[in-house]
C-alpha cells in the first residue's frame, strides 16, 4: 500500500510520528509537504496529496492542518477526492465504511499526536461496505460530476 501525506506549517511534529507509524505497517509514504516551520499554506499540501489520490498514484491520503478543516476543503476540491476531518476513530472508520473517504484529515491544534495515531490506525483497518452505502456515495459523486442530482426532485418528504 501507498499513501500521500501532506500538512501545513501547524503539523510539522505529528506529521512525523503519523509518518512513522505508516512505514511500521508496511505502508509506502509519499511525503508532499512541507516540511518547513514558515507559513505554508495549506491548499498546496491539500491539492498535491487529492491529485496523486485522484490520479491513483497512491492508495489514499493523509492530510493534517491546524484545524483538518482548510486542508480537507482544498482536497475535496478535486474530482474523486472524499477527504473525511475526524477527531476521534469513530468517525474515521465510519468514513471509510460508510462514506468511502479517501482521505483522513485531522488539526494538529485540536487533536494530541496519541488521538491522531488511534484516528489513522482505525481508519487503515476499515473498509468500505458498499451495497446501501454505495448508493449514497454515488449520490455525491453526481453531485461533484454535474453540480446536480436527480434524487434531490424525486425525494418527498412524508
Ligand atoms: C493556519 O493558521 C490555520 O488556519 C490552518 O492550519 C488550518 O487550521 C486551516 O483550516
Amino acid at each position: 500500500m501507498k499513501l500521500a501525506i501532506g500538512n501545513d506549517h501547524t503539523a510539522l511534529e505529528m506529521k512525523r510520528e503519523i509518518i512513522d507509524l505508516l512505514k511500521d505497517r508496511g505502508i509506502e509514504v509519499v511525503d508532499v509537504g512541507t516540511n518547513q516551520t514558515g507559513s505554508f499554506p495549506y491548499a498546496v499540501s491539500g491539492y498535491r496529496v487529492a491529485k496523486l489520490v485522484a490520479e491513483g498514484k497512491v492508495d489514499g491520503g493523509v492530510l493534517i492542518c491546524g484545524t483538518g478543516v482548510g486542508i480537507s476543503l482544498a482536497a475535496n476540491k478535486v474530482k474523486g477526492v472524499r477527504a473525511c476531518v475526524c477527531s476521534e476513530p469513530y468517525t474515521a472508520r465510519l468514513s471509510k465504511q460508510h462514506n468511502n473517504s479517501n482521505i483522513i484529515a485531522f488539526g494538529a491544534r485540536v487533536i494530541g499526536v496519541e488521538m491522531a495515531k488511534l484516528i489513522v490506525t482505525e481508519w487503515l483497518d476499515a473498509e468500505f461496505q458498499g451495497g446501501r452505502h454505495a448508493a449514497r456515495v454515488d449520490m455525491i459523486m453526481e453531485i461533484e460530476a454535474t453540480q446536480g442530482l436527480k434524487a434531490a426532485e424525486e425525494y418527498k418528504e412524508g
